[in-house]
């Protein structure tokens, strides 16, 4: 059997085209288009890129969007105050800080001192609590785009095992409250996690978040079930490849995302989604 390839960045590129109508209707109306700005401090490579990205998608469907870069020695402070102005500013409708940030400055910190209806990476304590309350206002990224390909599938997941590994803030905790919120059974690995093989044996959909290449094995997979890879690993000679062997695992899967073209193209298309409905949120208040 061969899996049903879950097309990240086909399904990107229609959520882009609609997104670029919509922006196209608020500006024909005469109102500002939505507005991102981007601050990025320090030069990590992969973190240009995916800034690069982000500011090349906005360019793409209208948006404002600016890019502030700082020093890798900027101080927590200086930070802190220029969200403090973007925070004012009429036209910013989403604030991104690029993490990780260099060790002086606390992450905790600057990511609560963005206005929660600016905050598109849905990282503030508010927006985390609204999705732990099943009262979502802005959800964190990547895992939306992940419910997004998931419904894409037409798979009924009510009642399904889902298997997340990884528990980070940015994708595994919050991917389990989705999926919870969708009615699946969650289970959250991680390194201290007993059999693992097992679990993921069992489930019917498996997230893989873990950072290391080709970690989930083929023949772990359950006939049919839905695998979704949220890994981005660079090998040695150059290329890119997920968190599970691919080729191994698209013999047994029902769906199954590609790396590069699954997951990431989706977290960039959900950053806009997530800009546009905060400037309709800033546009009603
Ligand atoms: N670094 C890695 N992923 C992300 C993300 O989704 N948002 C931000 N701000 N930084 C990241």
């Amino acid at each position: 059997m061969n899996a049903n390839l879950l097309d990240g960045k086909a399904i990107a590129a229609d959520l882009r085209n609609h997104i670029k109508t919509e922006v196209q209707a608020i500006t024909a109306s005469g109102q500002r288009p939505p507005g991102l700005a981007v601050i990025l401090v320090g030069d990590n490579p992969a973190s240009q890129v995916y800034v690069r990205n982000k500011q090349k998608a906005c360019e793409e469907v209208g948006f404002l969007s600016e890019l502030i870069r700082l020093d890798a020695d900027t101080s927590q402070e200086h930070l802190l105050s220029l969200i403090d102005d973007l925070n004012q500013r009429e036209e910013i409708d989403g604030i991104l800080v690029q993490l990780p940030l260099p060790e002086q400055i606390d992450e905790e910190t600057v990511i609560e001192r963005i206005l929660p209806t600016k905050d598109v990476d849905g990282f503030h304590p508010y927006n985390v609590g609204r999705l732990v309350l099943r009262m979502p206002l802005l959800r964190p990224c990547t895992p939306k785009g992940v419910m997004t390909m998931l419904e894409r599938t037409g798979v009924d997941l009510a009642g399904k095992d889902a298997v997340i590994i990884g528990q980070s803030n940015i994708v595994g905790r919050p991917m389990a409250l989705e999926l919870l919120m969708a009615r699946c059974t969650i289970t959250v690995c991680h390194s201290k996690t007993k059999d693992l093989e097992g679990k993921i044996r069992t489930a019917d959909i498996v997230v893989a978040a873990v950072g290391r290449p080709n970690f989930v094995q083929g023949d772990w997979i359950k006939p049919g079930a839905v695998v979704i890879d949220v890994g981005i690993n660079r090998l040695d000679n150059g290329k890119l490849c997920g968190d599970v062997d691919f080729e191994a695992a698209r013999e047994v899967a029902g769906w199954i995302t590609p790396v590069p073209g699954g997951v990431g193209p989706m977290t960039i298309a959900t950053l806009l989604e997530n800009t546009l409905q905060a400037a309709k949120l800033h546009q009603v208040s």
